[in-house]
């Protein structure tokens, strides 16, 4: 019995998370999987009513889980930043889910490339680094003075920097630190080889801007390059621009993908366009050894949210993820299946080009699934 935490979050979070239930309940009643479900309020509403993000509560409840089902969260009411990491960046460093994987597949007839071409891009999204850790401030004669104090604490280190301005000088100054980590970048390094050999890659591509970040990614290519050696795979350098370039001109040359954090969310929403938008990017926040988090990759999307026009394709993807992580790839086959069908037939949301509500999409799926009893 696999127990899981469920988050709907907000916005559109809520209708793709039903619908996604809705799938992991069929999904249950035809084969081993068994799950009980916990619902747990975290999001925009309670934060209004209570001030609270992510509590140690919250917390405490989500380490005793096998998995975390993951909706959404933003909200135009809030202001940009406070949910996002309070919430879902907080949930990702504590509980030290350091990869996040994101595939990019081509669901035909989605794929809006002028030449037919089939792919299936693994990207690996390092998770907890780069210029995500909150290591940032202001300082200057109106912002507190010319000295700033960042404290940054991760599961693998707690550090103290101090930044200092000349006393005599006169601006303002406003800063998002990048770090990275030798430790970090090694696992996640570690965790690319290891899931290129799984999937039968020959090589690792590894996306960055070594040619202007020279340090941290200079040290990330350091590390790749004798992880790759000791894995027996071949190494492919890309810089950011040329890699989303790439990705439009020869996506069928692409299989496993590593990528610093913040390149990593923008090359996954280009990537989500690949199979037809941000409704079909499915996407895994995975800490081998502990709770790992499944959500769809797009937001809240206040635009569309309470109208049944979301496309809950991108949280059942995720749904599928959460079955292959818990060890259930047979259950989860049958939800790509089920997608594939779905696309087939039309049964699709109007961002696809059918007429389906959010619900109606869910159900049809989820029907498929339950047909598949054998
Ligand atoms: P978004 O992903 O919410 O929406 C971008 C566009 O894509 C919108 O036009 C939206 O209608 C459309 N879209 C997204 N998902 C869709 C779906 N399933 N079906 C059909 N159309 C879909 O991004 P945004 O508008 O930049 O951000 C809105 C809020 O969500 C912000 O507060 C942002 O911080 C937050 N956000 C949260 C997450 C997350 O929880 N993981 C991810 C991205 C953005
Ligand atoms: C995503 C989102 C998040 C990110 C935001 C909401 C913090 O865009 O999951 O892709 O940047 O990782
Ligand atoms: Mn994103």
């Amino acid at each position: 019995m696999k127990q899981l935490a469920i988050i709907p979050g907000d916005g559109i979070g809520k209708e793709v998370i039903a619908a996604g239930m809705e799938v992991l309940d069929a999904v249950s009643e035809i084969s081993s999987f068994q799950f009980e479900p916990e619902y747990v309020n975290i999001g925009s509403d309670r934060y209004l009513e209570t001030g609270e993000l992510l509590t140690d509560e919250d917390i405490k409840l989500l380490k005793s889980k096998d998995a975390i089902y993951f909706g959404a969260i933003g909200d135009p009411r809030v202001k940009p930043g406070v949910l996002e990491q309070g919430i879902l960046l907080k949930m990702r460093a504590v509980f030290d889910q350091y990869i996040n994987l994101r595939p990019v597949t081509s669901w035909f007839p989605l794929v809006p490339l002028k030449r037919e071409v089939d792919f299936d891009i693994h990207f690996l999204r390092e998770n907890t680094e780069d210029f995500y850790m909150g290591a940032n401030g202001f300082f200057g004669p109106n912002n507190g003075g010319n000295k700033a104090h960042v404290h940054v604490k991760r599961e693998l280190y707690d550090l103290d920097i101090d930044l200092e301005a000349k006393a005599s000088n006169d601006d303002d100054f406003a800063f998002e630190i990048g770090l990275l980590s030798k430790k970090a970048v090694t696992r996640f390094a570690d965790y690319a080889c290891r899931y290129a050999l799984a999937r039968g890659d020959k090589k690792v591509t590894l996306v960055d801007k070594a040619n202007v970040i020279t340090t941290n990614y200079g040290m990330q290519r350091q590390i790749f390059q004798e992880k790759t050696k000791e894995y027996g795979l071949d190494l492919e350098f890309m810089f950011v621009d040329a890699m989303a370039m790439a990705m439009i001109v020869r996506p069928e040359t692409f299989g496993t993908v590593a990528v610093p954090n913040l390149f990593g969310d923008i090359l996954t929403d280009l990537g989500a366009q690949l199979q037809g938008g941000l409704g079909m990017g499915g996407s895994g926040n995975i800490n081998p050894e502990g709770v790992s988090m499944f959500e769809p990759i797009h937001g809240s999307a206040p635009d569309i949210a309470g109208q049944g026009k979301a496309n809950p394709i991108a949280a059942i993807l995720a749904a599928q993820m959460l079955l292959e992580n818990q060890g259930f790839p047979e259950e989860g086959r049958m939800l790509h299946d089920a997608v594939r069908k779905s696309l087939d037939t039309n049964m699709t949301t109007p961002d696809l080009g059918g007429k389906l509500k959010t619900a109606e999409v869910g159900k049809h799926i989820a029907d498929y699934v339950r047909s598949q009893k054998n």
